[in-house]
């Protein structure tokens, strides 16, 4: 038996402990608002009472801080959180695990996503619990386009932090941020098996100021299916994507854009990532037809390891082949855009695929200590260009279209 005395020491460092990593906190364990955790009886309401309680928290020094233990898995059906809550900051604490309902047993007001996290500023949610989608129950036999439902969503939200949890088997999209300014995700395991649709790990839709630093994510390859490791998506700007390991998936991708009315995309950088057994690597792909720009787009420092399509430029973006627009007179303007120290192989011949209009064409696209390989020794590869304007040095293959 611990005295009173040690009981209270204990409590002292426990109280230091915390303070110490993340500042003063002022707890909301989804036990103490009636969270069983054992993956099986539905702890959705106990997580919204935790939730409105730490969101309408009047703290002036600590941060409000809901608090999910660790060592249990809690059922959750679908459910949002909403803002604005009183504190300027607020941390999701995801020690333990989160689990799905399957599809059938989905119930709730809204179907498009699992967790929604709606209107919140100033939100931390980190962790090293696993937050399991159950998607497998969602995922079509054949490959679709009606996207199903996302796992999480991060929608209207200023200085969101994500950080250190890992997320498997999203319904869809495991992890849309849209309309969020100024969002830091990090140090994030992201995986689904092969098979699976339509699985975008992180999907960045309409935001400005995202990072993405040092995370793994694998994901489905069921081709032209759009599962990529990281999706930048119109209407998002100064994006920065650092240490991302990414395989099996799509690579990293901006677009596909041209289904709105004027998609843009600019200020992006893609830096030391490394790509592995892939259907695509870095690539830039828009529909025909559409509107609006791609610009100021850099991939730095990336690595591929046996992937399939390494370096893709798509003005004719149609990814099933069927109902494509065949409309020439207009397409999202790409320009600006550098490939630089870039090598590893490829398990194709067509390792460079710049496909441009014959209407808009890209402008100046740059290449720079590109050196890309066949996986088979000795084998050749090259590179394919339309309409493509710009300057290649010290890459290889060669690309005819391009200024020495
Ligand atoms: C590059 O990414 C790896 C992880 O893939 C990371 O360990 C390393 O620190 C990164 N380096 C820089 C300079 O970002
Ligand atoms: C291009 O994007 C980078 C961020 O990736 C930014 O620092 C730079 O200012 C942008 N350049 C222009 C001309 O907007
Ligand atoms: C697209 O339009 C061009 C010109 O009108 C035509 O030659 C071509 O056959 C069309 N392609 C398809 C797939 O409909
Ligand atoms: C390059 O991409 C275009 C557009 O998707 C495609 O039609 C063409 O077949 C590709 N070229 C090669 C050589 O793979």
């Amino acid at each position: 038996m611990l005295s009173a005395m040690e009981h209270l020491f204990t409590i002292f460092l426990i109280v230091c402990i915390a303070s110490s990593a993340m500042g003063a906190t002022t707890i909301f364990n989804v036990m103490n608002y009636g969270a069983v955790g054992n993956g099986r009886t539905d702890d959705s309401q106990a997580f919204s009472r935790a939730w409105t309680a730490a969101c309408q928290a009047q703290t002036s020094s600590s941060i409000p801080t809901v608090y999910i233990p660790q060592k249990r898995t809690f059922f959750l059906s679908p459910l949002q959180f909403s803002g604005p809550c009183k504190s300027s900051r607020i941390y999701f604490l995801v020690s333990g695990n989160l689990i799905a309902p399957i599809k059938t047993a989905w119930s709730g007001n809204h179907f498009d996503s699992w967790l929604l996290f709606y209107g919140i500023d100033g939100l931390v949610m980190k962790g090293k619990g696993v937050i399991d989608g159950r998607g497998s129950s969602w995922w079509p036999p054949k490959p679709c386009f009606n996207d199903p439902a996302h796992g999480m969503i991060f929608r209207r939200c200023n200085g969101l932090r994500l950080d250190g949890f890992t997320k498997i088997n999203g319904p869809g999209t495991h992890i849309l941020i849209m309309a969020c300014n100024d969002a830091l995700v990090s140090n994030l395991r992201i995986i689904a098996p092969g098979d699976s649709p339509n699985t975008d790990a992180i999907n960045i839709a309409s935001s400005k100021g995202v990072q993405i630093r040092n995370s793994f994510i694998a994901t489905g390859i069921i081709i032209h299916v759009g599962d990529d490791c990281i999706a930048i998506t119109a209407g998002s700007s100064d994006i920065s994507v650092s240490g991302i390991t990414c395989g099996p998936g799509h690579g990293i991708s901006i677009g596909s854009l041209g289904s709105g009315g004027s998609d843009v995309v600019e200020n992006v950088r893609v830096r030391n990532c490394t790509l592995k057994g892939t259907i695509t690597g870095v690539r830039i792909k828009t529909l025909q037809g559409g509107k609006g720009y791609a610009r100021n787009i850099s991939f730095e420092g990336i690595k591929f390891i046996a992937v399939d399509n390494p370096i893709q430029i798509e003005q004719f973006y149609c990814p099933l082949k069927v109902n494509c627009q065949n409309d020439t007179s207009s397409a999202v303007a790409i320009s600006d855009v550098l490939f630089s120290t870039i090598s590893g192989t490829s398990i194709a011949e067509n390792v460079i695929n710049l496909s441009c209009s014959q209407s808009v064409g890209c402008t100046n696209i740059r290449l720079d200590r590109v050196y890309i390989t066949s996986t088979v020794p000795g084998k050749k590869v090259y590179a394919n260009c339309f309409n493509a304007h710009g300057k290649a040095t010290r890459t290889k293959p060669a690309i005819k279209c391009l200024q020495p």
